[in-house]
């Protein structure tokens, strides 16, 4: 439904792929061009932008230059500029750097979480709570990305209850202001999308929920839909539809984030993002990571981008119509 109390629905687009995208590539993209392309994104109306992550530069080189970029961007008043940061380190850098937003993340499976932040759930959290109260001391906002919470690569399926019980922890332990259900690999199904977010929001209605699906299996749209049936208004998704995960060979990029406002736009939804800016700003990814993206918004246009006709149209119609007045025929 596109209509939410009368009005038409506002949903949320929270762009990731500065960080969720760039941080897949091979290739560094330059520091000055990061800094452009997110100028542009500031003014296509997306609601916030994770602008990079305050992680070892060992582990990401692609995000080494996170202070210059998250310094020297140009901010836009109603777009909130958040950092994923993975320590205490990360942290301190991050404010240091004027986030808007702290981003931390933990996995809902053992197993990622280990390959991902070489620690146990446990230590994680622990870790979590240290960042979140210094978070909190310089008054910023905490959100929390529960990773894998619709299926791990490694593990398999991963119990609602254990994805409910890590919310609560969040929420209660680390004071998150927002909590993210990320599809890191792909693996989330709209039914399964339509209950977890069913239960968070009549559990936690005053707490910023976010939907983060990646497009692994062709279900990105689908669960995004599926998501805002249940409720929910606030998606993660990246410019290009860039992203992978370096733990799930083969997992592909975040939802596309012009293929989901073109699908919201077309369904009446109010984004707030003018898609021909956006789409621009697509279109500049090729140049700068050295690849096509997977976006078919870039190579396909929009719905009513249309296409000349055939050269010989005219002849084709007029030979149409003479079938209709077979006495022309007939001398
Ligand atoms: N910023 C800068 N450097 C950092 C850092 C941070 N936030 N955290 C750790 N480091 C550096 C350390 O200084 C150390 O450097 P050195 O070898 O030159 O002394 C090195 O990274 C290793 O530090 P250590 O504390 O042993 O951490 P680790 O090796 O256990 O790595 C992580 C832990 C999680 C910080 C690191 O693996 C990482 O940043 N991974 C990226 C995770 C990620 O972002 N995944 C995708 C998003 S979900
Ligand atoms: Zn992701």
């Amino acid at each position: 439904m596109s209509v939410w109390n009368g009005e038409t629905r506002r949903i949320y687009m929270q762009e990731v792929g500065m960080r969720d995208g760039f941080q897949a590539e091979r290739s560094f993209v330059a520091t000055h061009e990061k800094i452009a392309l997110i100028d542009a994104l500031s003014k296509t109306g997306v609601a916030k932008i994770e602008v990079t992550a305050f992680v070892s530069p060992q582990a990401i080189p692609a995000l080494r230059d996170a202070e210059i970029v998250l310094r020297e961007i140009e901010r836009a008043p109603n777009v909130v500029y958040s950092a994923l940061v993975p320590n205490v380190r990360g942290a301190e850098r991050a404010i240091d750097a004027c986030a808007d937003e702290l981003n931390l993340v933990i996995s809902a499976s053992e197993s990622h979480n280990l390959s991902n932040l070489r620690m146990t759930r446990a230590q994680s959290f622990n870790g979590l709570r240290q960042v979140a109260s210094i978070a909190h001391g310089a008054c910023l906002p905490v959100n929390i990305s529960l990773s894998c919470a619709f299926g791990c690569p490694i593990e398999g399926d991963v119990p609602e209850s254990c994805v409910m019980s890590w919310c609560q922890r969040f929420i209660d332990e680390a004071g998150a202001a927002g909590v993210t259900l990320c599809d890191t690999t792909g693996m989330a199904h709209p039914g399964q999308v339509v209950r977890l977010t069913e239960a968070f929001i009549a559990r936690w209605p005053d707490v910023e929920l976010s939907l983060h699906f990646h497009n692994t299996r062709g279900m990105g749209l689908a669960n995004v839909l599926a998501a805002i049936d249940a409720g929910a208004v606030r998606f993660d998704a990246s410019l290009g539809g860039m992203g992978g995960c370096p733990y799930a060979p083969g997992a592909s990029g975040n939802v596309c984030s012009e293929e989901i406002v073109h699908a919201l736009d077309a369904m009446g939804y109010d984004t707030h993002v003018d898609l021909a800016a956006l789409i621009d700003a697509a279109r500049r990814l090729p140049a700068l990571i050295g690849h096509d993206t997977p976006s078919q918004i870039v190579k396909a246009g929009r719905r009513l981008d249309l296409h000349p006709p055939p050269a010989d149209f005219t002849a084709i119609r007029e030979r149409a119509l003479q079938r209709d007045m077979p006495h022309l025929h007939k001398n």
